[in-house]
């Protein structure tokens, strides 16, 4: 499973970066007006960093405009992939991008159907919101589930890309199904490494070392 960081925040990229986690990137409209820098300086900060897809969201609803904002978006660079609405604009742009070669992430996605009307487009990836359906009482995986066996079924090259990730389980769950790839909130990264057991076995194998005197490296 591929890892996206859920951020337009570059210093909390350039964090991560270090781990070797760091897969792609995501952002929307919302993260990027609480980054508060341009838009476009900010991606091309992002993709001068990270190698992988930089997901850029466009924020037209029209058909024209929205192909516009893609080209341009798709223009910053070579790793840009563009975000798109899932409605029937966004889908027509999905497919114009796609057979000009650029990436297209096509987002809001709540239903297997819109899923695999996005496959249909030949979406890059598809961006499932799993927090935004349990937040309605809903089991956002159930719907990751449906897309991952709807896709195995037809052979589809889109990746399943879960969002709207709120929890380690979250993670696991995705990793179970067999989604592609997780985008991920930089506090949700730093969750996956926790587990009170691993800090407290390595507190006793310390403590335990420390009674020998010895050290690994020789003096
Ligand atoms: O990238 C979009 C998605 O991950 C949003 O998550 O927490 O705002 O539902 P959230």
């Amino acid at each position: 499973m591929k890892f996206f960081v859920d951020t337009a925040d570059i210093k909390e990229i350039e964090e991560l970066i270090p781990t070797g986690f760091v897969d792609g990137v995501t952002t929307n409209p919302s993260l990027i007006a609480k980054n508060g820098d341009d838009m476009a300086k900010t991606i091309k900060a992002i993709c001068s960093i990270v190698p992988g897809p930089v997901s850029a969201e466009v924020t037209a609803t029209d058909f024209d405009t929205m192909l516009q904002e893609g080209e341009y978006l798709a223009s910053l660079a070579k790793n840009v992939a563009v975000k798109v609405p899932l409605t029937p604009n966004g889908l027509k742009t999905c497919k114009t991008l796609r057979e000009k070669n650029i990436m297209v992430n096509v987002t809001l996605c709540f239903t297997a159907a819109q899923a695999l009307l996005a496959a249909k487009a030949g979406a890059s990836f598809i961006s499932p919101f799993v927090g935004r359906l349990d937040d309605l009482g809903e089991n956002g995986m159930d719907l990751i589930e449906d897309i991952v066996d709807i896709f195995d079924n037809y052979d589809f090259d889109t990746e399943v890309l879960v969002a709207s990730i709120r929890s380690t389980q979250h993670v696991i769950d995705a990793a179970v199904i067999g989604a592609h790839v997780s985008t991920l909130p930089p506090k949700v990264i730093h969750e996956l490494y926790n587990h009170p057991l691993t800090e407290k076995g390595l507190n006793a194998f310390l403590e335990d070392w420390k009674k020998t005197g010895q050290s690994i490296l020789p003096k």
